[in-house]
């Protein structure tokens, strides 16, 4: 079983190293039309499959943005858009990639504590990151910018329901302090991450459209 497991880690790694090669490849030799569809699928597995648009695409290699440096000129294929239409999709741009962060840093922490990844050392690191954005999670909602209806994202109700809303983001703030705390003791971390999750996820039922 330990054995098999990590014979599929290590197929999966390689697998990676593959996409991550073909991406190379493809960013090294401009024209190259099938490597190039490799460093498609590579971009959009960074994604994680989000359906929607983060207001700035994906474009073709040949209008990528050029960077160099001491490895050599890379393209890349996912420049920051120039602007936002309005202040409210700048705002749920930057929301949007700060929860993608907050989900980053618990996840990080939920494979070493509730999985076998390792990376006991680096836990208090994500823990510190998940407070110090949870302390300031309210910024994220100060101007109105609801989804569509019917879309995904942040429902009406956020900037609808003011005082209800603050009681979300404050227990949030309180609990991912609090979290952080237990950490740097070296306390129950599976709780922790338990009690956590519960704020994300009752945030998520009432305020957000999936
Ligand atoms: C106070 C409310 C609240 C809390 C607490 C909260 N979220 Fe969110 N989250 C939202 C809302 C609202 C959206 C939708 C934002 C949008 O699309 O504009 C969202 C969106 C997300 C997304 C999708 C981002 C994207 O790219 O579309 C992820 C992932 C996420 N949250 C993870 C988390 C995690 C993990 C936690 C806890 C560690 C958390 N959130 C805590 C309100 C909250």
């Amino acid at each position: 079983m330990k054995n098999s497991r990590k014979l599929m880690a290590g197929l999966g790694l390689a697998a990676g190293t593959y996409v991550l090669a073909a991406g190379f490849i493809a960013f090294s030799v401009p024209g190259a039309e099938v490597q190039q569809q490799g460093a498609d699928s590579a971009g959009h597995a960074q994604d994680h499959g989000h359906s929607h648009d983060h207001g700035h695409s994906h474009v073709d290699a040949a209008q990528a943005e050029q960077l160099t440096g001491p490895f050599g000129a890379h393209g890349d294929r996912h420049p920051q858009a120039p602007g936002f239409a309005s202040a409210a999709d700048g705002l749920t741009e930057r929301r949007r990639r700060s929860m993608s962060a907050l989900s980053g840093h618990f996840r990080a922490i939920s494979a070493t504590v509730l999985s076998d990844a390792g990376g006991e050392d680096m836990i208090r690191i994500h823990a510190d990151a998940l407070a110090a954005l949870g302390g300031q999670i309210d910024k994220l909602f100060k101007v109105a910018s609801p989804a569509p209806e019917g879309e995904k994202g942040a429902l009406a109700a956020i900037w609808e329901e003011q005082e209800r809303f603050a009681q979300y983001t404050a227990a949030f703030a309180t609990e991912s302090a609090r979290f952080a705390q237990t950490a740097r003791e070296g306390g129950d971390m599976v709780n922790g991450l338990h009690d956590l999750r519960y704020y994300c996820v009752a945030c998520h039922a009432d305020f957000r459209q999936r």
